[in-house]
């Protein structure tokens, strides 16, 4: 089975990034496929934390060729400062690929992410303002420039003019603020391209090789489900398609490539940023799984909204990504409460919804319909058989399968990278 997919199967930071590096250790070649430096993933090896924002995870381990594909947007400042402070801590990151098809993030997206957010006021989305949306609006609209544009200074000066007329125009006349200069953004990304020259590769072909190869490749989402663009929360999402669709069309393989696709869920349910979240905890049991879970942004420091698992966004989740197995995060947490919550339903003007709704109003306005199952108060993260667990937690566990009609390979008690519990299957 030489692909698997990784994807988030919530609104994000469900521990993707743990799981990843567990999966790491027989692994040929991670890929990021889509996103760009709003994700966070972190890891957590012998008590030392990385945190990762665009690097695949992959870059820890030296067997493994890290990968950006052509579906990622690359903020090149961020990269080489990623990269230099991997480097710093004695990772190797000269194996680091990346796609000359995956595009730029530019100046003016970082400045029109902030200036669209600011001029939303209270409907403003709270992205990460990293230039993410603004970049892959660029990219449809076909006015993007891409990694392979820094190995022609002439073409790269050309593109960037194109574009920066009407950015300029937006940016002085729509949003008031000072046009930018296009001698300083040449200058500037020039110097970035003599360091980043000696990545860029051909992807495509090095991961159709590699699998043909019969090499293991991780396609590792950013973000998740709940935040895909063409079936998340809309528009209370990100820019691309986390889900493991997007793992073909961002990475440049077919879909008979990945034969194991692994979702990722926290015990609860966090979301940063703004839009509906049904399963939001109530103050009190909010504020203990954000104190207990340490549920603050790894990319932005937010405070992340808290809230308990909601199995109808999940099993929605499960089946847009034709999940093979489920691996469950930080169920250490869930020892804080006596008993636990989890929506199974919605209601909405007196009407029931055990599946995902057809229209944003009924899930915007929706009242949560919780069940509540038993909780366990023992600390599990020494845990690392399903004998070590409580029943109240197995009973959990089994829950949240039948809820999602997907296997449970994993639990996870913890975030280094030995705390987990192999629940099912046998790799
Ligand atoms: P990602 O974006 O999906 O990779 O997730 P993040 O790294 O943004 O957020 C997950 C956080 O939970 C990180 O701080 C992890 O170290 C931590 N974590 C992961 N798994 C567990 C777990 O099982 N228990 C606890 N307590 N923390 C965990
Ligand atoms: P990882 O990979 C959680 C959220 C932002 C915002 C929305 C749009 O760590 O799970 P964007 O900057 O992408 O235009 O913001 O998406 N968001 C994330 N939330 N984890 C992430 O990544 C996220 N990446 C984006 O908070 O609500
Ligand atoms: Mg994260």
């Amino acid at each position: 089975m030489p692909g698997i997919a990784l994807v988030g199967i919530q609104w994000g930071d469900e521990g993707k990034g743990k799981v990843t590096d567990l999966l790491a250790e027989r692994t040929d070649v991670v890929v990021r496929y889509q996103g760009g430096n709003n994700a966070g993933h972190t890891i957590v090896v012998d008590g030392e934390r990385y945190a990762l924002h665009l690097v695949p995870t992959g870059i820890l381990y030296p067997h493994c060729t890290p990968v950006i594909g052509p579906g990622v947007v690359v903020n090149p400042a961020v990269l080489i400062e990623e990269l230099e402070s991997l480097e710093e801590r004695g990772v190797d990151t000269s194996r680091l690929m990346i796609s000359g098809n995956a595009h730029l993030i530019m100046p003016y997206h970082l400045e029109l992410d902030r200036v669209t957010e600011r001029r939303l006021g209270k409907n403003r989305l709270g992205t990460t303002k990293r230039g993410i949306g603004p970049t892959y609006a660029d990219k449809a609209a076909r006015i993007g420039l891409r990694v392979q544009d820094l190995l022609d200074p002439k073409i790269f000066s050309e593109k960037l003019g194109v574009a920066l007329k009407e950015k300029n125009l937006l940016l002085t006349r729509v949003y008031g603020r000072l046009p930018l200069d296009h001698k300083e953004i040449v200058e500037e990304y020039l110097g970035h391209a003599q360091l980043l020259e000696r990545h860029i590769h051909d992807t495509n072909s090095f991961l159709q090789g590699s699998l043909d190869a019969g090499k293991t490749v991780l396609f590792e989402g950013a973000q998740a489900a709940m935040l895909d663009l063409d079936h998340g929360t809309y528009p209370f999402v990100t820019s691309s398609n986390p889900i493991a669709g997007g793992a073909c069309a961002g990475a440049g393989v077919g879909p008979l490539d990945i034969t194991r696709i692994i979702g990722i869920t926290k015990s609860y349910c966090t979301r940063v940023g703004s839009g509906p979240f049904p399963s939001e905890a109530d103050p009190t049991d909010g504020e203990i799984l954000l104190e207990v879970g340490a549920e603050y942004g790894t990319t932005t420091g937010r405070k992340r909204r808290c809230g308990w698992f909601d199995a109808v966004a999940a099993r929605y989740a499960a089946r847009l990504n034709t999940l093979t197995e489920l691996v469950v995060t930080k169920l250490d947490v869930l020892s804080a409460f006596p008993s636990i919550k989890i929506c199974v339903g919605y209601e909405y003007e007196g009407e029931r919804y055990n599946d995902f709704p057809p229209n944003q109003t009924i899930f915007n306005k929706c009242e949560p319909i919780f069940e509540e199952v038993k909780g366990w108060s023992d600390d599990i993260t020494g845990a690392r058989a399903p004998g070590d667990l409580p029943e109240a937690a197995r009973s959990y566990l089994e829950a949240i399968e039948e809820l999602t009609r997907t296997p449970v390979s994993w639990a996870s008690v913890g975030p280094g990278r030995d705390e987990i519990v192999r629940i099912s299957g046998d790799s």
